[in-house]
């Protein structure tokens, strides 16, 4: 049966006069413990006396025992029917902004109905239950703890583990980092062999995927297809939930997973161009494997190294949105492949890591060094963002944007010397335009520059980022699963107030 005011309503109401003094009505009000006081006249309703009320009449330093309640409630209030419709009950107090509104039944007062009576019986929030309001975004909020890194925001730094990532970069091979990622230290020379030997053993892809990837591939971007082919592993390969299975086979299928997606996502690529894939070779490095198998060519030393670099740096982030996807998901008991699949999903989006080759375009579009300023003032004061600019944590120089650039440097070439000469530019332009947003290059800017220089194709750019960045995916399931808690914030519902009838089909 459908709720109405009668319902709800606090009967009988507790009334004064007008003439009554204010600290009669405060009198009642606490002695009721209600916020609000009906003011009558022979029973009939003349007016309604707040606390909001007494509060104003108590900032004119007027004395309470002697100004009369008429003289400060509100006359002749809206009232409410005890028949009326809850929802209309609640359109008329969040109008106008009432919390508490008479009801009347002909010319009698019979109840009063308050906001907190319409929350109660629409279930918005139980009374007693805490909730905390965290920003849209999520910026600032602490939702883990976790020993697997983090970014300082402030000062241009980010670690994993116990060491600055661009130290990692700058000194250690790929393998021997995604080890301190797993294992939680970098590897003597011993177990670093092991190490590499356990990856290589593990990046062949499994028959039924190998099959169905000819079908997949043109199917999409090789992004899409990535997703898709990370769900067929984790179903051929039988991957079990995470909350049934023990810390040692999770690190397994982790091994594997970081171990094949490089060779899924490059055997995709030349499928794409009517070519057949190529096989991994155990005698490369992670990096150098990649860039063979995606261009049947093995890469220079220089070229391989600056991948390796760039596959370094992008390895994990702290809390970033594949990352936080991929910790949601497992929080749920749901299998690697799962939560891998989400992350890839989130990974996917423009505003994370879908800029580098939108960043290159942008090169591409500006074309020439003194079309630049024209360009960038253009777009941004058309709303445009810059691609490869700014973000959520740096507001500063993001160190590994920094890091690249003296990669891309490193590496030489026209490309490069534009891409500065660009983002002094934008740098100066958007400072202009967008006065204390403090929006420098993001790691996206230099990537695009890097990646094209060492042969790897505009599409796969996203890609690649995703092959270095499944190890830390990797990690955080881990460290989620081996603590678990169900992650499931509240949201504030702000629709038309429920419960409604709902209309009879025609
Ligand atoms: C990365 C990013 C999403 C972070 O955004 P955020 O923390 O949500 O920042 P906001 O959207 O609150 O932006 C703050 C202000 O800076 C501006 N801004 C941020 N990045 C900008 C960019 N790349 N170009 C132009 N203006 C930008 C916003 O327009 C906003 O201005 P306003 O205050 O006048 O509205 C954002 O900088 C962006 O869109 N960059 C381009 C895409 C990109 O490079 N992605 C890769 C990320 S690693």
């Amino acid at each position: 049966m459908e709720t109405v005011v009668r319902d709800l309503m606090t009967s009988p109401a507790i009334t004064c006069a007008s003439s009554d003094s204010l600290t009669e009505a405060a009198r009642l009000m606490q002695g009721a413990g209600i916020g609000s006081v009906v003011v009558t006249e022979r029973s009939k309703v003349v007016g309604i006396l707040t606390e909001r009320d007494l509060l104003r009449a108590l900032a004119t330093d007027g004395d309470a025992d002697c100004e009369a309640v008429g003289l400060w409630m509100t006359a002749r209030p809206d009232v409410l029917s005890p028949n009326e419709r809850v929802d209309a009950a609640w359109s008329s107090l969040t109008a106008h902004h009432y919390r508490h509104l008479p009801v009347v039944s002909g010319d009698d007062l019979v109840g009063v109905v308050s906001l907190r009576d319409l929350m109660g019986v629409a279930r918005i929030r139980p009374a007693a239950e805490a909730s905390v309001d965290a920003p849209g975004g999520l910026e600032g909020v602490v939702v883990a703890e976790t020993s697997v890194g983090d970014v300082r925001g402030q000062e241009g730094f980010f670690h994993y583990r116990q060491f600055s990532a661009i130290d990692l970069a700058e000194q250690r091979s790929f393998e021997d980092v995604w080890h301190l990622l797993f294992r939680g230290e970098l590897p003597d020379p011993a177990a670093s062999g092991a190490f590499r030997e356990a990856v290589c053993r593990r990046r062949t892809l499994p028959p039924g995927l190998s099959s169905l990837l000819p079908v997949l591939a043109p199917l999409g971007t090789p992004l899409d297809v990535l997703r898709t082919a990370v769900s067929v592993l984790g179903g051929e390969l039988g991957w079990r939930p995470t909350r049934d299975i023990g810390p040692d086979e999770l690190e397994d299928q982790a091994l594997v997973i970081c171990a094949v997606v490089p060779t899924i996502l490059a055997a995709v690529h030349r499928l794409r161009e009517e070519k057949d894939p190529i096989e991994p070779r155990d005698d490369l490095g992670c990096a150098a494997n990649f860039l063979f198998m995606l261009t049947g060519q093995v890469p220079t030393p220089l070229h391989a190294r600056a991948i390796e670099q760039y596959m370094i740096l992008t390895i994990d982030h702290g809390f970033n949105a594949s990352t936080f996807t991929a910790r949601v998901v497992t929080s749920t008991g749901a299998d690697l492949a799962a939560a891998t699949v989400a992350a890839i999903g989130a990974l996917s989006g423009p505003l994370h890591g879908g800029a580098p080759s939108r960043a290159l375009d942008m090169l591409d579009a500006i074309g020439t060094e003194d079309r630049a300023e024209s360009y960038i003032r253009h777009a941004v004061e058309q709303g445009d963002r810059i691609m490869g600019f700014g973000h959520r944590v740096y507001k500063t120089d993001d160190p590994r944007s920094l890091f690249l650039r003296s990669v891309a440097e490193s590496l030489g070439g026209p490309l490069v010397e534009f891409s500065r000469a660009v983002e002094r530019t934008a740098v100066d332009v958007l400072s202009d335009l967008k006065p204390g947003r403090q929006l420098y290059t993001n790691v996206e800017f230099y990537a695009g520059v890097v990646m094209h220089t060492c042969g790897i194709p505009r599409e796969m750019f996203t890609p690649t980022f995703a092959t270095g960045r499944t190890i830390g995916w990797s990690t955080h399931v881990m460290e989620q699963a081996s603590h678990n808690r169900l992650i499931r914030p509240s949201a504030r519902y702000v629709g038309p107030p429920p419960p409604q009838r709902v209309p009879a089909q025609p």
